[in-house]
């Protein structure tokens, strides 16, 4: 790709351009890379490009001539996508970036004092870009931005041409976390299914985060992301996991939310744990034929298909024990609890320890626990 820039102060560009990976796709030919000076085409007999603003005001204006006699210069032909940087241009986005990426040649025009002349505007280019809603003081930096995110979707740019597929914005979120050696950092572990091998597993877990990061940092993006129906119930996870641990905050108990996966698997372990071997294939069945959106498990106590035990009894072992997982089953949300959960929290819930060796269930209806178990 072909990049001119035109500037009043090539001097700030130059070093960014000529170090790190920009630097070496230049070499690599990848890139050419044109820095004109606009004062270079002044007739002005003291060398000025700026002048007073017709109407009044503060601050002084870049004059056409020098601009326009630089660009006429550097693209005579009129090949180049043509941009003035500016703050009332179009936003940056990587879609915008992914857009310029397909061009063969772009000139960047970088402003400064207040401006540049509007007749320049009309002549000679073809959009104003801004890099975001706030003012700097000349387009350099947001010639360089631009750049630099356009370079890297140039095919050979970057060391690995997926790089550049798999992260933020690429795929209209932002990106998963990501990590490297050593696996335990200050008592911080990596989480273990990175460590697992497991691709699928791993696949599911980085969209699920992504997901999460998307919708506590940017939940704009999510409005236009491509969502499948997994995406969504992960969303509506999320949401419900948020609202539960809002309400235990009220209790003051901390939360945290445990990943989509282990959620899903939760219910399965708790049904082998609780209901006794001989009885699972009957409960399932039973269940499965009844109402679903509870969750079987929930009907398997309902049904007694668990063993009861003595309220009182398990209720002791809850203190004892301070239990520190809480699964909602309507809204299938896994929080790891810091605190004791008071039963008029939730209507149902389900309070264990990690083994699952002891789980209460809220007793307001009749069949419902608690339960524990040894
Ligand atoms: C001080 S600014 C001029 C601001 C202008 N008077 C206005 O209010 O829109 C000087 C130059 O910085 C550049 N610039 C400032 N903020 C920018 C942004 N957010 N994105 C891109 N370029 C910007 C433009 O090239 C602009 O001509």
């Amino acid at each position: 790709m072909k990049i001119e820039v035109l500037t009043l102060f090539p001097e700030m560009l130059a070093p960014m351009l000529s170090g790190s990976f920009l630097g070496r796709a230049v070499e690599a030919g990848h890139l050419e890379v044109n820095l004109t000076n606009i004062r270079d085409y002044t007739k002005d007999k003291h060398r000025r490009t700026d002048d007073y603003p017709f109407g009044g005001g503060a601050g002084m204006v870049m004059f056409p001539q020098p601009i326009v006699d630089a660009i006429e210069a550097r693209d005579p032909e009129h090949r180049a996508r043509r941009i003035y940087m500016s703050p009332r241009g179009r936003t940056l986005t990587q879609k915008v970036v992914e857009e310029l990426a397909q061009e063969e040649s772009l000139l960047f025009l970088c402003g400064h004092y207040e401006g540049v002349d509007q007749r320049v505007l009309d002549l000679c280019i073809d959009e104003e870009l801004s890099i975001g809603d706030y003012v700097l003081t000349g387009g350099e930096l947001g010639a360089l931005v631009t750049i630099d995110a356009v370079s890297r979707l140039i095919p050979g740019v970057l060391g690995c041409d997926e790089s550049s597929e798999d992260e933020s914005f690429s795929m209209g979120l932002l990106e998963y976390p990501r990590y490297t050696r050593p696996a335990d950092y200050r008592g911080m572990r990596v989480p273990d299914v990175l460590l697992g091998g497991n691709h699928a597993d791993i696949t599911a877990w980085r969209r699920e985060q992504s997901l999460e990061i998307t919708r506590k940092s940017r939940p704009d993006l999510l409005d236009t992301a491509p969502l499948d129906d997994n995406d969504r119930a992960i969303l509506s996870q999320l949401e419900a996991a948020d609202k539960a641990a809002a309400k235990l905050a009220e209790y003051g108990v901390t939360t945290e939310r445990i990943g989509c996966a282990e959620t899903a698997a939760f219910p399965k372990k708790w049904f082998a744990r609780f209901v006794p071997e001989n009885t699972r294939k009957a409960a399932k069945k039973q269940c499965f034929s009844g109402r679903r959106h509870i969750g079987f498990l929930w009907q398997a106590f309902s049904m007694d298909f668990a063993p009861h035990t003595d309220g009182e009894e398990a209720r002791a072992k809850l203190a004892e024990k301070q239990p520190s997982l809480l699964y909602l089953p309507e809204e299938n949300v896994l929080l790891k609890v810091d605190g004791a959960v008071p039963a008029d929290a939730f209507r149902h819930f389900i309070l264990t320890d990690d083994a699952l060796t002891f789980t209460y269930v809220q007793p307001h209806k009749s069949g419902f626990g608690p339960y524990y178990c040894e």
